[in-house]
């Protein structure tokens, strides 16, 4: 399964350091080319010939011991590697990771390397909890560096809890998995797609100066628009309001109400195959839109307001064609609420974000989302990239709309 690719193996110091022996032994019986780097504290948990035994190439573990004079190893080892796999992950070299921090062999090359990295972390369960770590992980999530979790169980350090690094078998299932999604984003399955995207939040006006909106900054929304067209889909954005940039040389419509977001959207439909809404569209407007700014008077002062078109639930029942995908924000009770709206809006699937969790909703570089179909939940992803998770949820409207539902 992992004929022909490169993984680049960085092990950092933790008792879990045993573990690299296993699981670089199965990398290589799985077909992949393996090489090491080892940090100093690593190889007092287990020695280099091992490793370079089992991977049938030299240990690194020296920026400074340059083996071919030819090239320079970090560099060039950042440069053969199909993939980087950390594992294990230590407290330490996350951080480091996250700061920038490159003062030796590993840390360096993680610097140097544009290939995809993924970390196994494993360590003692406060620190894994601690909220240093928490912050680490999650901006280096936000850069697209994938997690292989660690699991729960007996610790080293005698703790019963999570931080167990994540079992060789598992991990090289995990590898093979990423490396199938790669040709899977390399066979382009949304070719020949229409795909239309909502990003941001409606604005409802009060008075010239004076609106209602939310904190919605359109992040979620430009992911899955890039996630569409990397997967090789026509893509049409309507933003409303947001903070960030859409990507470049995707075609936009820009609107600022629900009912300009809803005319926009109906002016795409017809030759649309996938829509979907990940605005987040206020569901009141005020009653009169007033042409003069509303002068201070008395107290208290009220505001009549009244629904706005239900986007979603409109494009639901016109739907034809149409794979038809909606969010949800939710703060409680996210599977109840996501169900309802899945079903109340006819989508095909509903993606819920917990919008109350560290690092999920509004604003983040990151979500944690769950995938609903009419049957229920499809997947409960972990802390992710908002460009992860956008590239798997238009992996699955793919999957759906060809039926290919072994991919
Ligand atoms: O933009 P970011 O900062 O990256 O944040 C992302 C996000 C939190 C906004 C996004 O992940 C998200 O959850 N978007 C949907 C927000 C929302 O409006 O949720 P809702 O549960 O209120 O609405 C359910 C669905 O109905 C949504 O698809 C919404 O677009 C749609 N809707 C809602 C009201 C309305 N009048 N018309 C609609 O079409």
């Amino acid at each position: 399964m992992l004929t022909g690719k490169k993984i680049l193996l960085g092990v950092s110091g933790g008792i879990a350091a045993f573990k690299a022996a296993s699981l670089c032994s199965k990398l290589v019986q799985s077909g992949a080319e393996v090489r090491v780097i080892m940090t100093e504290s690593a190889t007092r948990f287990i020695t280099e010939l091992t490793l370079q035994a089992l991977s049938k190439g030299p240990v690194y573990t020296d920026t400074f011991d340059e083996k071919n004079p030819a090239v320079i190893a970090h560099i060039d080892l950042a440069d053969w590697a199909d993939l980087v796999l950390v594992a294990p992950a230590t407290a330490n070299i996350i951080a480091k990771m996250a700061t920038g921090l490159a003062d030796d062999m590993l840390s360096t090359t993680l610097l140097a390397t544009q290939a995809p990295i993924m970390l196994a972390p494993a360590m003692n369960v406060h620190m894994y909890q601690h909220p240093a770590v928490i912050r680490n992980l999650a901006e280096l999530a936000a850069r697209g560096v994938m997690m292989a979790e660690p699991g729960e169980g007996l610790l080293a350090c005698g703790y019963v809890g999570k931080g167990r690094m994540e079992e060789p078998e598992s991990l090289v299932r995990i590898v093979q998995a990423y490396f199938e999604r790669q040709e899977r984003v390399n066979a382009k399955p949304l070719k020949g797609r229409s795909v239309v995207v909502t990003a941001g939040s409606t604005v409802e006006r009060i008075d010239p100066v004076r609106y209602i909106t939310n904190d919605s900054s359109g992040k979620m929304g430009f992911a899955i628009a890039h996630a569409a067209r990397e997967l090789g889909a026509e893509v049409h954005l309507v933003i409303g309001s947001t903070q960030a940039s859409p990507p470049v040389g995707i075609p936009f419509t820009k609107v600022e109400s629900a009912q300009d977001m809803y005319n926009a959207l109906l002016a795409h439909w017809d030759e649309a195959d996938i829509v979907v809404k990940a605005a987040a569209v206020a569901d009141y407007r005020p009653k009169e839109q007033l042409n003069r700014k509303i002068k201070k008077s008395g107290e208290e002062m009220s505001l009549e307001l009244v629904k706005t078109v239900d986007i979603l639930e409109s494009l639901g029942k016109r739907k034809t064609s149409q794979f038809l995908i909606g969010f949800a924000a939710e703060t409680h009770d996210l599977e109840k609420y996501a169900m309802d709206k899945l079903t109340r809006k006819n989508c095909d699937l509903l993606i819920a974000n917990d919008v109350t969790a560290e690092g999920a909703g509004f604003g983040t570089d990151t979500n944690v989302i769950s995938i609903f179909d009419s049957q229920g939940l499809v997947e409960a992803l972990p802390l992710m990239s908002k460009e992860a998770c956008a590239r798997r949820i238009m992996e699955l409207a793919g999957e759906r709309l060809t039926g290919d539902l072994s991919l």
